[in-house]
């Protein structure tokens, strides 16, 4: 694999796309970048089930972005399906607690049970989402300290959990890899190029800032999306994180 095709492998191009068809038509700008694709509720709940096939036939890693949050059994059920859909990634809320996640975990290897085929999925903890700042963790969510102890709290806790990594924002991956090791993944939205505006996210870095934190993956949205031609603006970022190697 040449240097573009591992950065490429390290991009995830967030669909946060209001119809299928404008989805299609972003994929087909980035035809021929080995780039993850991440879905999110937006098409996921619209779409469904066969968007994911769709990519997957494509030829592209899949991060399916659901959030899960609820009871263990609902999730671990949750994960039981998402699984047997064949995605690459899927994530759950760290704030679901310990039982919850180490339910997801044996959703994922019952679905592999049944289907001994099947990839197994990397499976991550959301963290503290990258739009939640101080004021916001400590006024309305109740949670004290700063925003990294509650991070790479969450993270510990997936950890012990059994999960591979967490989302969390780039600034935050230092104290995750030296608390939870080197090799527990993290998936980092909050990627600002320079000069592309910051929109809701309030803990960003520019993708070389990213990756020189030693983060796995950057998770691109609006960047791309919103750019006047997405498929420039991906080549300049993967020229970007090639810096990093
Ligand atoms: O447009 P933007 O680059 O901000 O998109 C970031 C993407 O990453 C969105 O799809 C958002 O849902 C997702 N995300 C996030 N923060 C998290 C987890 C996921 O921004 N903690």
């Amino acid at each position: 694999m040449n240097i573009f095709e591992q950065a490429a492998g390290r991009l995830m191009v967030a669909l946060d796309c209001p119809t299928v068809e404008q989805a299609r038509q972003l994929i087909d700008t980035l035809e021929g970048i080995p780039c993850y694709m991440k879905v999110g509720m937006q098409l996921y709940y619209s779409e469904g089930p066969d968007f994911v096939r769709e990519l997957k036939d494509r030829g592209y890693s899949v991060f399916l972005d659901l959030k899960m949050h609820d009871i263990p059994n609902t999730v671990k059920n949750g994960a039981f399906s998402i699984t047997s859909l064949g995605v690459d990634m899927f994530n759950v809320h760290a704030a679901g607690g310990l039982k919850m996640m180490k339910a997801a975990k044996e959703g994922v290897l019952e679905a592999m049970a049944a289907s001994p085929a099947l990839k197994q999925p990397i499976l991550i903890g959301v963290t503290q989402l990258t739009s939640t700042d101080q004021t916001m963790l400590n006024e309305e969510l109740g949670i004290p300290g700063t925003v990294e102890q509650s991070v790479v709290s969450y993270a510990l806790l997936t950890k012990e959990a059994g999960l591979d990594g967490v989302v969390a924002s780039p600034l935050e991956v230092q104290a995750i890899k030296s608390a939870c090791g080197k090799d527990f993944k993290t998936v980092t939205p909050g990627i600002r190029p320079a000069g592309s505006a910051a929109g809701d996210q309030s803990r960003t870095l520019t993708p070389l800032e990213a990756m020189q934190q030693g983060t796995d993956y950057i998770v691109v949205g609006r960047p791309i999306i919103s750019a006047p031609s997405p498929r420039e603006a991906a080549l300049q970022i993967i020229e970007e994180m090639k810096q990093a190697w």
